[in-house]
C-alpha cells in the first residue's frame, strides 16, 4: 500500500514530558501518514522510547495531546488503542511455541478458535516461519525470535506498529537483512510504521521519512535524502554521517549563491537552495566528505569545472577497499575529510602524504546551516584524528 499523503495516522501536537523536573521530550510536534515507514533516530537518552511509550499508552504526555486517526487518546489505555509494540527485548513465553506464542493474545481476548487458527498462519506466513511453528523459543536463532515477536504483533492487525529498537540484539549481517526485510513486509501489509533507532545508517535504509531527536528535541523532520543532503543543523550535519562544517559569514548573496568567507578567510561559493540567507549571516558551510574531489596537482583539469578548487596538502591516507579516505590541508586554514572512489586497480599506489593536490567542490554539493551553535564541538575531531596520525 503507498503512503496516502492526504491521511494522518498520528498526529503528535505540541507534546511535552516531564519525570520530575526532567523534560524528556519537548514541545513536539509530528504528523505520520498513513501507510508510512516513519523513523525516529536519536542518540540514546534524547526521548525515543518516551515518544513510543505516550503513543503506546503506556505514559501520559505532561502537556499536548495525540490523535490516533483524527481521534484524540488521552486516557484510552493501551489495549483500546489500534496500536502494537515491538521491543528489542522480544519478551516470548519460553514454555510456548511459536505458534502459542502468536495466538496468546488472541486466546486472551477470546477470539473465537477458527479465527485464531486463520490470523496466527497468516502471521507466520507473513514472517515465514512455517516450518518453525512447533519450535520453543530456545531453539530459535535471535533473527527467528523476533520475527516471531513480529508476528505476534501483527496478528492483532494494528493500524500502527511501532517498533523500538527491533533489531538492536542482532549481529550486523543479520541486522541488514533484516532491514530489508522488515522494509519489504511494512511495503506490503501497509501497516503504517513507527521505528525507532539510534542508527542512522538503518534509518536512512527503511525509512520515507525520519525526525532527527536530541535532547527531547525534533531537530528536522524530512526524507532520508533531504535529511543527508540539507542537514538544518550542526548536530544532524554531524549525526548523519560525516560532514565538514565550516563556520563563515556570508559576504554576499547573488543569483542564488552565497559567497561565503571561513573564520579561517577561505573562500567558497555555496548555492542557498530555498534558504533565507543574507549578507551579514553567521552560517555554517557543509561539505560531505564523498562531495569534495582530489586530483593530484598535475591532473588539476579532472576538477577545474568545480566553482571551489583550493591548493591542498595530504596528510592522512587510510585505505578503506572500496573508498580511499584523506585528510587533506587546504591552504593552510582547514583539514577536510575527503573520500575518494577506487573505481581503478592502480590508484592505491598515486597517493602519498604530504603530496600536493587540488581540493575541489562544485557549489551545488555544498550546503549551509544556519542553527551553527549546538553540535559545532563536534568539529574539533578531525584535528584529533590529525593529531593522532
Ligand atoms: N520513568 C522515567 N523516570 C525518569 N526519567 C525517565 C523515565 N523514563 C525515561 N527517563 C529519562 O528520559 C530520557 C529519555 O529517555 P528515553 O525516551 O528512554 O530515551 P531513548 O529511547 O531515546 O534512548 C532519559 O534521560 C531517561 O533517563
Ligand atoms: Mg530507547
Amino acid at each position: 500500500m503507498a503512503v496516502d499523503p492526504n491521511v494522518y495516522d498520528i498526529e503528535i501536537e505540541h507534546v511535552t514530558k516531564r519525570f520530575g523536573d526532567f523534560v524528556a521530550v519537548k514541545d513536539m510536534n509530528l504528523k505520520i501518514k498513513k501507510g508510512e515507514f516513519f523513523s525516529m533516530l536519536g542518540p540514546s537518552g534524547c526521548g525515543k522510547t518516551t515518544t513510543l511509550r505516550m503513543v503506546a499508552g503506556f505514559d501520559q504526555p505532561t502537556e499536548g495531546e495525540i490523535y490516533l486517526a483524527n481521534t484524540p487518546v488521552a486516557g484510552v489505555p493501551p489495549y483500546k488503542r489500534p496500536v502494537n509494540t515491538v521491543f528489542q527485548s522480544y519478551a516470548l513465553f519460553p514454555h510456548l511455541s511459536t505458534w502459542e506464542n502468536i495466538a496468546f493474545g488472541l486466546k486472551r481476548k477470546g477470539v473465537e478458535k477458527k479465527e485464531i487458527q486463520q490470523r496466527v498462519d497468516e502471521a507466520i506466513a507473513m514472517v515465514e516461519m512455517e516450518s518453525m511453528r512447533d519450535r520453543k523459543p530456545v531453539q530459535l536463532s535471535g533473527g527467528q525470535q523476533q520475527r516471531v515477536a513480529l508476528a505476534r504483533a501483527l496478528v492483532n492487525r494494528p493500524t500502527v506498529l511501532l517498533l523500538d529498537e527491533p533489531l538492536g540484539a542482532l549481529d550486523a549481517k543479520l541486522r541488514k537483512a533484516m532491514q530489508l526485510e522488515l522494509k519489504k513486509l511494512q511495503s506490503e501489509v501497509g501497516i503504517t510504521f513507527i521505528y525507532v533507532t539510534h542508527d542512522q545508517e538503518e534509518a536512512l535504509t527503511m525509512s520515507d521519512r525520519l525526525a532527527v531527536m536530541s535532547q527531547g528535541l525534533v531537530e528536522q523532520i524530512g526524507t532520508p535524502t533531504e535529511i543527508y543532503e540539507n542537514p538544518q543543523s550542526a548536530f544532524v550535519a554531524n549525526f548523519i554521517g560525516v560532514s565538514n562544517i565550516y563556520l563563515s559569514d556570508v559576504i554576499r548573496v547573488e543569483n542564488g549563491v552565497a559567497e561565503c568567507r571561513t573564520d579561517k578567510g577561505l573562500g567558497v561559493l555555496v548555492s542557498v537552495q530555498d534558504k533565507a540567507i543574507k549578507a551579514g549571516d553567521k552560517v555554517g558551510v557543509v561539505i560531505r566528505p564523498e562531495k569534495l574531489a582530489i586530483a593530484p596537482a598535475e591532473k588539476m583539469d579532472e576538477v577545474a569545472d568545480r566553482e571551489n578548487v583550493y591548493d591542498g596538502v595530504v596528510k592522512a591516507v587510510v585505505y578503506i577497499g572500496s573508498v580511499t579516505q584523506f585528510i587533506v590541508d587546504i591552504e593552510g586554514k582547514h583539514l577536510a575529510q575527503v573520500l575518494y572512489q577506487n573505481l581503478y586497480h592502480t590508484e592505491r599506489e598515486e597517493w602519498a602524504q604530504e603530496q600536493k593536490v587540488k581540493v575541489a567542490c562544485w557549489k551545488d554539493s555544498a550546503s549551509l546551516i544556519t542553527d551553527v551553535e549546538k553540535g559545532m564541538a563536534e568539529k574539533d575531531l578531525m584535528g584529533e584524528v590529525v593529531k593522532r596520525i
